[in-house]
Parts: C-alpha cells; structure tokens; sequence
C-alpha cells in the first residue's frame, strides 16, 4: 500500500513521526518486529514488556533494531522486578509507558533519564494521580479496549472529560485515545474527541508481525464485538496477582462459558482448571487459551501487515476529517 499523507496532531509534532497511530505495549505479543514495523510506517511502536521477562525483553529490543520505539510495562508487576525499568531505560526508548498501578514510584526515574513518560489510566482518580506524578502524555482507555483495563468507563464520554481535565491542569500534556480504534474512522473518532492520537492494540494483534498464533488469529478473525466480554476468569488461572479493580477483555469460548460467573467453583477445582489451560495453550487450543481482544475485532476481517493497517488508517481518517470540514464550509 502507498504511503498516506502525514496527518499532523501535536502527538506526531511531539515524536517526530507522521501519524497519531501508537501501537499498543500488549505483553509478549508487541515484540521488536510489530514495534519496528509501526514505527517504519510512521506510527509509533511500543515493546509489550509486560510482565516482565528480561530475556524476553532483552530479544525483542534486539529484534527492533535502532528502529526508535518505546516500552510499556504493567506497572503492579514492574514493582516486584524494579530492575526491568533500567534495562529498558539503558536502551533510550522513544518513551515508557505504563498501566495498571502506583506509577509514582517510577515516574522520576523515567523523567530524569529524559524519557517521556506516558500513562495509561480508566478513571479520573488515576488521571489526576498521572498528571501529579509528571506524565507527558496520558492515555485515556475505554471499556471497549482489549486486554486489560476496566469496566467502568467508555472512550466516547471519558476521553473528553479526560481532554477538559488535563487542559485545566496541565494543557501541555497530551490525550491519547485507547479502545476500539480499528479503522479510519476510529481514528478520526478520536482525534473529534480531542485527543492528540490513538493506542491501538487490538487492530495490530491482528497483524502479520504479532506474536500471535494463526490458530487465535483464525478464531477471532470471524468474531463480532459481541462474542468479546470482561472477565477475570485467565488471571485466576494463570495464577497472576492483578489487583481486583483490573479484568480483561477476552473472546468467549467454551471455557470461559464454564467459569465465568462460577468463582467459587472454579476455586474449588483450581488445580484441574489451570491443568486444561496449561495443556490448551501448549496445543494452541483457543476453545480453552485466551484470545484478549477488544470490541473492535468486529471491524478487522483479516490479518495484514502493521505498515499497510497505519497507512490505511491515517488515509480514511484524512478523508473523514476533511469531509467534514468541506460540508462545514458548504
Ligand atoms: C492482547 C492485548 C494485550 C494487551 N496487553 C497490554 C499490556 O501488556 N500492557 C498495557 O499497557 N496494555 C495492554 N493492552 C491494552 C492496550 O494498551 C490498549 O489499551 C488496548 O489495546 C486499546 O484497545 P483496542 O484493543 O480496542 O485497540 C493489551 C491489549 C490487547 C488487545
């Protein structure tokens, strides 16, 4: 696909890059090559370094090159593996981002490295938290989104809420949209609300470079938003320490059906569930594995390569914004 013309916001002013496009830091499935490859395109990718592997980590800022990107990291895990942070920090990322916790502990060490700090955050609690602690950016992520987050608030009312905040506070400090941006006219969506760009995640999960199995990318291709719900059914079975206001948007399947809503029984044969998970992810079994996709995996009907997804989406975007501006002047 041609390149698109660049489609300026103050997020690609503040990067240097062409399209308010930001590739989601999803754990272990933003690698190097994902990142690279949006940051090629002219958007800008983020390392998924998640949990917190060094190994893994170490690969997949190999596997990125001196392509400029950043790294996300979930911020209640980062806590107990502090040391994660400098080895990113060593690697002069284009910026960290965190989600998910007390940012507070770590945002001076991101800023005094002179490495822009971006801040993921679903309440307002968390926003203000973000923007006292010295956040550049703020990520302001709706119910809708993939993976993690949650349930309370939807992009549509939060991000402009989000907008009039941070414009109050501290209006140097960008908005960026998460959840439910697919297509151009997400991105245009988002740039209405008033924010500076957009985190994408589910849309490039479902792109060539993701570490993502066919077999996940073949069940969810035909899926609808409806067929994706929130629950806390995974963290439970992989045995991880989210704190309770946390759940994750997942695609419904046979074993969520099973146990979603059934805590107390899940519990109770814990062992034997986390038994036929182990072995289901082992087999790529996504009737029983997690396939963490948002709303918007009813508006993806392929898998394509990260470059033509940003060129594709920064081109409808364009039209739609100037569109609408030519029926204004009309
Ligand atoms: C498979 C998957 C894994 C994710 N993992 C992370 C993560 O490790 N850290 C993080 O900050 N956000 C993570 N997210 C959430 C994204 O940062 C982002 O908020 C979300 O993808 C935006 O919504 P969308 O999926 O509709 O684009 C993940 C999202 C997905 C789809």
């Amino acid at each position: 696909m041609s390149r698109a013309a660049p489609l300026t916001t103050r997020l690609t002013e503040f990067f240097g890059i062409d399209y308010p496009i930001v590739l989601a830091p999803m754990a272990m499935i933003s690698g190097g090559r994902l990142a690279a490859a949006v940051t090629a395109a002219g958007g800008l990718g983020f390392i998924g370094g998640g949990y917190g592997d060094r190994e893994w980590l170490q690969r997949e800022f190999g596997n990125a090159g001196a392509s400029k990107v950043g790294c996300g990291f979930i911020t209640w895990s980062l806590a107990e593996k502090p040391e994660l942070l400098d080895e990113a920090l060593a690697r002069q990322p284009a910026a960290i981002m965190l989600s998910f916790g007390d940012l507070r502990p770590f945002a001076d060490r991101v800023r005094s490295a002179g490495v822009p700090l971006v801040a993921q955050a679903q309440n307002l609690d968390h926003i203000r938290e973000a923007l006292d602690a010295g956040a550049d950016i703020i990520v302001a992520q709706g119910s809708e989104a993939g993976g993690h987050g949650m349930t309370v608030r939807s992009t549509f009312t939060f991000v402009p809420e989000v907008v009039d905040l941070v414009a109050e506070r501290r209006p140097e400090v960008l908005v960026v949209l998460a959840g439910g941006v697919a297509d151009g006219r997400g991105l245009a969506a988002a740039l209405a609300l008033g924010a500076d760009g957009a985190l994408v995640g589910t849309r490039f999960w479902a792109s060539s470079e993701a570490l993502v199995s066919p077999r996940a990318h073949q069940r969810a291709i035909p899926a609808s938003g409806d067929d994706t719900f929130r629950t806390r059914i995974y963290d439970v079975v992989r045995q991880l320490d989210w704190p309770v206001e946390y759940n994750e948007r997942a695609l419904a399947n046979s074993f969520l059906d099973r146990w979603h809503g059934n805590d107390e029984q899940l519990l109770a044969a814990l062992p034997e569930a986390i038994d036929t998970f182990e072995k289901a992810v082992a087999a790529e079994d996504f009737d029983v594995a997690a396939a963490l996709v948002g709303e918007d995996i009813g508006l993806i009907r392929e898998v394509r390569p990260a470059g033509g997804i940003v060129h594709g989406m920064a081109r409808d975007a364009a039209h739609i914004l100037a569109r609408a501006a030519d029926s204004v002047q009309r």
